[in-house]
Order: structure tokens, then C-alpha cells, then sequence
């Protein structure tokens, strides 16, 4: 058969390996990523989580020597989880407070000793409230915002003094990056960032983080079973635009976007309007999705995990937090640009 007069083939651009690299648009590199770490007490500790394969907490020195294995990977950049201990958990959350608390004491071991590393910390009161919520609940079930913003700006200063490069705001309270801003700067820490979580849906892919460190919701009366009145409603857009928005004018270094592969519209959507670095975290049920099929022979981990995570940059993500950091920083060595 005689060739059709075709005057464009896009399947010449894909005909090889060498090809394809040379047009490929998007390229995710290791530096880009952010590794999440979750901690607990006690030493040499590595306690599996049974709904994130692959994935353990970790006393500090074990998260040390994890981060050291990962910036020779070239993730430099890690955000601390610590999971306490239920009966240090209380409804206003005091232990969050604390300076001596297991993730203070981990900043500064993970600073002492990697000094280069990027550190991240979680600004809310999940992991230190009983009642499982970022804020503090009223006696007749109500979270409540600006009590919540009083207590999340003391915690940050405590993490900015005990040497976190950046806090991260995950609450979605309203007015809570200006507080934070205002005062750390107040508190001579001109210089700790705010990464905030401008979009944060009220997702059903946190179950197996709230697993991880026992943070869900409790079933009690007045406490709310779930966060809908903080985090965002799923099917909006135009509410993203306004939280990030805000954010940016109060102060926030980095506007992040969570979910990651369900709201990739709404990453691109932020990326066209602001000249801020966009985040996208890929969060605990995006990962345990890919794990869990993966065990079951289903997908291909290694290329699902390269896809989903090269989707998130292509929609716009400067930084992704992953759980896959370093698996992706292993497949990268091997498949570097
Ligand atoms: C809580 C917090 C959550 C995650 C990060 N910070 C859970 C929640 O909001 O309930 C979820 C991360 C993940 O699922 O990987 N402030």
C-alpha cells in the first residue's frame, strides 16, 4: 500500500527511547520531593504500618538514618509526623505544646546531625488531641477557629525555635497564615517559611494516615465525626482560588494542594495564578491504592508510581510530598532526566 500523504505524524516523536527522552515535557527529580516521616518514641524502633506497605514510624535515631538514606538519594527535604501516645492526648492538645515533646526533640536531633536536610513540620492538633481533631472542639461539638489559631501560633514558634526550616499549616483554619506569619515574626523568626495547606479537601484518602498515627475522628457525643466544617467540600474549585488567595496575601511561602492525583485540576488552576511554588502531597490513600494493588499483582508499582507522581508535576506541582520518595529516588538513579 502506497503511504497516506500525511504532512504531520506525531508517532515519529515517539518511535524510540532516545526519541521519547529527547521531547519528553516533564521531568520530576529527586530534589523536588519531600519524604514523610512518622515518629515515634524509644530507640531503634521501626514499628510497620499495616495500611501504608512499606512504610514504619520511626524512632528519631531510625528517621535519621532513613533521611541520611535519602538525601545520598537526593531527597533532601522531610516532613515530621509524631505519633503520641494516647495518654498524652488531650482536647486542647497541651502536648503539642511542649518543648520536649517528641517532635521538638526530633528537629533537633534531625538538625543536629543533618544539618543540610530541609525540615518540614505539621502545624495542627491532630496528632495531640484526643477527640482527633486539628482544632479545638467546644463542649457542644463545634470547631472552634480562633481559640484553634491562638494555640497553632504557639506551636509554631516552638517550631521555629527549635529549628524547622518551614511549618506547615495543615488545619485549614481561617486567618491562621497571617497569626502564624505575624507571629513568627514578632518572635525574630523572620526567616522559618510557611508552606500552607491553601487546599485541603475533606478527602477519604487520609484513612490510613489518620491510621498511621491514630488521629481519626473519635465516635463520641459533640466531638464531629468528620472535618467537613474545616476542610474543603470535594466538588468545589472557585472555594480553592479563594483559600489560596488568602493565603498568599497572609503571608505563605508555598501553597500546597492535598489531595494530589483527584484535585489535579485545581494544582494547575492554582498554578496559572499565582508565582508562588506549588505543592502537591500524595497523600496516604493514593499510595496505599497503588501498594495494595501492586501485592495483589494488579499494576505495575514501580510505573504506576513514576506515572502518578510525573502527572502531579505535569499539572503544574514544583514540590511533591510522597510516601514514595525514596522508592522514586532509587528508580530515578537508575532512569535519570
Ligand atoms: C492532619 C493531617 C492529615 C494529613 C496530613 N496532616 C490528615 C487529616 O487531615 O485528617 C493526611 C496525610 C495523608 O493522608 O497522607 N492535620
Amino acid at each position: 500500500m502506497p503511504p497516506q500523504n500525511l504532512p504531520s505524524r506525531p508517532r515519529r516523536l515517539r518511535r524510540t527511547e532516545a526519541v521519547r527522552r529527547l521531547v519528553r515535557e516533564t521531568s520530576l527529580t529527586p530534589r523536588q520531593l519531600v519524604l514523610p516521616l512518622f515518629l515515634i518514641e524509644g530507640e531503634d524502633r521501626a514499628e510497620p504500618i499495616d495500611a501504608m506497605p512499606g512504610c514504619s514510624r520511626f524512632s528519631i535515631d531510625r528517621a535519621i538514618g532513613t533521611a541520611e538514606q535519602a538525601m545520598t538519594l537526593g531527597v533532601r527535604a522531610f516532613a515530621l509526623f509524631p505519633a503520641v501516645s494516647s495518654e498524652k492526648k488531650s482536647p486542647a492538645g497541651d502536648e503539642g505544646l511542649r518543648e520536649d515533646n517528641l517532635l521538638c526533640r526530633a528537629v533537633i536531633a534531625m538538625r543536629q546531625a543533618l544539618p543540610d536536610a530541609c525540615l518540614i513540620t505539621d502545624i495542627a492538633l491532630d496528632p495531640y488531641s484526643n477527640f482527633g481533631h486539628d482544632g479545638i472542639v467546644s463542649a457542644d461539638g463545634r470547631v472552634l477557629n480562633d481559640e484553634t489559631v491562638d494555640v497553632l501560633t504557639r506551636m509554631t514558634q516552638l517550631h521555629a525555635q527549635v529549628g524547622a526550616d518551614f511549618v506547615a499549616p495543615s488545619d485549614m483554619m481561617d486567618g491562621r497564615v497571617g497569626a502564624i506569619r505575624r507571629a513568627l515574626d514578632g518572635a525574630g523568626y523572620t526567616e522559618t517559611g510557611i508552606i500552607s495547606y491553601a487546599a485541603k479537601y475533606a478527602s477519604a484518602f487520609y484513612g490510613p494516615f489518620r491510621e498511621a498515627l491514630d488521629s481519626a475522628p473519635i465516635d463520641a457525643p459533640n466531638v464531629p465525626r468528620h472535618k467537613k466544617t474545616y476542610q474543603m467540600d470535594p466538588a468545589n474549585t472557585r472555594e480553592a482560588l479563594r483559600e489560596a488567595a488568602l493565603d498568599e496575601a497572609e503571608g505563605a511561602d508555598i501553597l500546597l494542594v492535598k489531595p494530589g492525583l483527584p484535585y489535579l485540576d485545581i494544582i494547575t488552576r492554582l498554578r496559572e495564578r499565582t508565582t508562588l511554588p506549588i505543592a502537591a502531597y500524595q497523600v496516604s490513600g493514593e499510595y496505599a491504592m497503588i501498594k495494595s494493588a501492586a501485592e495483589l499483582g494488579r499494576l505495575d508499582e514501580t510505573a504506576a508510581m513514576v506515572e502518578s507522581l510525573t502527572a502531579l508535576a505535569r499539572a503544574g506541582a514544583d514540590v511533591i510530598f510522597t510516601y514514595f520518595a525514596l522508592e522514586y529516588a532509587v528508580w530515578y538513579r537508575a532512569n535519570p532526566g
